[in-house]
């Protein structure tokens, strides 16, 4: 469909939304539709809600952030069960302004984007629809007209509590244009565009000599007060301050610490009694959410300074940290790829794997119980079995540190990285070496990094190095085989069936020539050597493993390669000692003879068709592998 049409096609959605009627005809409505009259915190806890909330083992995972943020979970859980949910209800944390505190580039501000872009389409949606006073400036809630000596009755009617007072502006239009008469008033219905200036705002401080705090609250228009005869005629001023603008919704205040005290004060009254002082009126009812965001160091001085006391509890700090996963903080990267102008260029697998192991490295804290290093908590913390500890290792590593997260290296300084690599290399495929280098190679510039921060750094990238090594001798290993899966699954028989006649003490039958034969011993110590079993040990292993195939039988289970895990492990290692010679012979022959020549065009087919690299890439892992298998 063209795009054209679209344009249409939203705009007919959104004559079809639109309503209007008197304010009898609103209260109508509201007896129909009770939230609609709902607050602005409690519109953005049901938007979040509306979107799904999925439960597992215990954690919950918001769908309303899941396009966008990854590996935050804890975080934005945190920052929903501790801010909005109870901001919904009308607890006092609603008061205060939500500061997300947070290192760079951690994804603050495609939170407070994802909030604000929801809101706007929340506000198209049913449950989302918002309504106010028709021509109000400031999108005001019809319910202030209602009087304050009536609000119990219709708390009782309607079930609905008010707050806030009608503002002077459309006090003077009530009994102006209206006179007097509360159920003539225009209501409208509203949808949010910041764009438009409809309940979301953006403010951003410049510099604090020359700006001016109308940008915040609006300002006397000079040019009408002549023809209104008075500055205290509210006809005469302009609400079109941020605060003014964002009612109803949210304003996302940018650098808010570093911003002028006189700004500030404006805030604290907002948050305190929900309204504001704007020109020489009596206060100004607003209702909306107020975020801003920060780093720890802006945030530990702004609090350090004594001047500044008065508003700390009116501000509800929530870390927003690094992610620490490394399947997260890989999709961190796709993302921003296709987002960005190199997105075509072919990125050879676990590049990207590679990159965020470096990464999440320089995010995690040495863990304080001894037996695990910092690898070792890295696999963990993304949920990988990690031999000897379970899910109660991983809470108790999380424990060791409040502050985890809050320090490293940022998505921004790899995506660098990386277009700086693909720029460099004027090729069409990196690979994950090439993306290595140039993280190393960075840290010299990188304006954050001390001397000695750089050399744990470089320990990270080789650890790093040492991890894609692995990955590389198993790819290559792999594609050797014809299929790996049916190879493993092969030897496994073969051992199962030697196991089954060594416990028994039982013949096997060859399978050529049927004749007797006894177990084959030097078979099964093979395998059973890979993962350490020592002679002594053979028998209980042996027996425990036919132990296993009996007890699935019994349950009616297929006993295959992945019920026995270090079983497998054996295999997989055997399969690859066995492999070893081919490949580093194959690799690294520099005259390769017609039959190796065949087997390298082979894998590298495999490579190209089954495991996602290009020729380029899947090259230079065979050189790569090669070279490593002659060390
Ligand atoms: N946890 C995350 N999930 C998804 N994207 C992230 C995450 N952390 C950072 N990013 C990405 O990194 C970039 C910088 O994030 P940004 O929101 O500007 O950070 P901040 O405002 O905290 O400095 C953005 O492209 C953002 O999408
Ligand atoms: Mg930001």
């Amino acid at each position: 469909m063209d795009i054209l049409r679209k344009i249409e096609m939203y705009r007919e959605e959104e004559e079809k939304l639109r309503w209007e009627g008197t304010f009898a005809e609103y209260l109508q409505l509201l007896k129909e539709k009770p939230w609609v009259a709902q607050s602005a915190h409690s519109r953005v806890y049901n938007m979040i809600k509306d979107a799904g909330i999925v439960k597992e083992k215990g954690k919950k995972t918001y769908e309303f952030f899941n396009q966008q943020l990854f590996g935050l979970e804890e975080a934005l859980d945190r920052l929903v069960e501790e801010y909005f949910h109870p901001a919904a209800k009308r607890l006092d944390v609603r008061k205060r302004i939500l500061l997300l505190m947070g290192p760079v580039s951690g994804g603050k501000s495609t939170l407070v984007t994802m909030l604000k872009r929801g809101l706007e389409a929340y506000s198209h949606s049913d449950n989302g629809a918002v309504y106010a006073i028709k021509g109000c400036p400031m999108h005001e809630d019809p319910l202030h007209l209602i009087p304050h000596y009536l609000r119990k009755d219709f708390y009782e009617e309607y079930g609905i509590r008010i707050e806030g007072n009608l503002s002077p502006l459309n006090m003077m239009r009530l009994e102006q244009e209206y006179g007097g008469r509360i159920e003539d008033v225009q209501v409208e219905r509203i949808f949010f565009s910041e764009d438009r200036r409809i309940g979301i705002g953006t403010f951003s401080p410049s510099d604090p000599k020359s700006q001016d705090i109308a940008d915040l609250t609006g300002s006397l228009d000079f040019s009408t007060i002549a023809e209104y005869g008075s500055e205290s005629d509210p006809r005469a001023y302009r609400f079109d301050g941020e605060l003014n603008k964002a009612n109803r919704g949210m304003m996302e205040f940018q650098e808010m610490l570093k911003c002028d005290e006189k700004f500030l004060w404006h805030l604290l009254s907002l948050t305190q009694e929900g309204n504001f002082k704007a020109g020489r009126f009596a206060l100004i009812s607003a209702d909306e959410l107020i975020v801003a965001h920060t780093n720890e160091t802006e945030y530990r001085s702004f609090i350090s300074n004594k001047k500044n006391e008065a508003l700390h509890s009116r501000i509800i700090v929530m870390p927003i940290p690094y992610n620490l996963k490394v399947s997260q903080e890989e999709r961190i990267y796709e993302k921003m790829i296709r987002e960005s102008d190199v997105s075509d260029v072919h990125i050879a697998p676990h590049t990207l794997k590679v990159a965020a192991m470096f990464t999440i490295l320089t995010r995690l804290k040495e863990p304080k119980k001894g037996d695990i290093d910092l690898v070792k908590k890295m696999r963990l913390y993304d949920g990988e079995n990690v031999e000897g500890y379970n899910q109660a290792d991983v809470d108790e590593l999380k424990k060791e540190y409040q502050d985890e997260g809050m320090s490293g290296i940022d998505p921004r300084y790899v995506i660098n990285r990386i277009s700086s690599t693909i720029i460099r290399k004027e090729v069409a495929s990196i690979n994950a070496l090439d993306v290595l280098r140039s993280l190393k190679d960075g840290l010299d510039q990188h304006p954050s990094i001390t001397a000695e921060l750089r050399e744990k750094y470089m320990n990270y990238i080789s650890l790093a190095r040492k991890e894609y090594d692995t990955i590389a001798k198993k790819e290559v290993q792999k594609a050797f085989v014809y299929s790996y899966e049916e190879s493993a699954k092969t030897l496994m028989d073969n051992y199962l069936d030697n196991v089954e006649a060594y416990c028994n003490k039982a013949k096997l039958r060859d399978p050529l020539t049927g004749e007797e034969i006894s177990p084959d011993e030097k078979l099964m110590r093979s395998i059973e050597e890979q993962i350490g079993i020592s002679e002594n040990a053979k028998k209980a292993f042996r027996e425990e493993v036919l132990i296993r195939i009996s007890a699935y039988a019994r349950k009616g289970k297929r006993f295959d390669y992945n019920s026995h895990d270090r079983l497998r492990e054996a295999i997989q290692k055997k399969l690859f000692a066995d492999l070893k010679d081919v490949v580093k012979i194959t690799t690294s022959s520099k005259t390769p003879d017609e039959q190796q020549l065949k087997k390298i065009n082979d894998v590298v087919a495999r490579l190209i068709d089954e495991h996602g690299y290009n020729s380029t890439s899947a090259n230079e892992l065979l050189r790569y592998v090669g070279s490593l298998l002659n060390r």
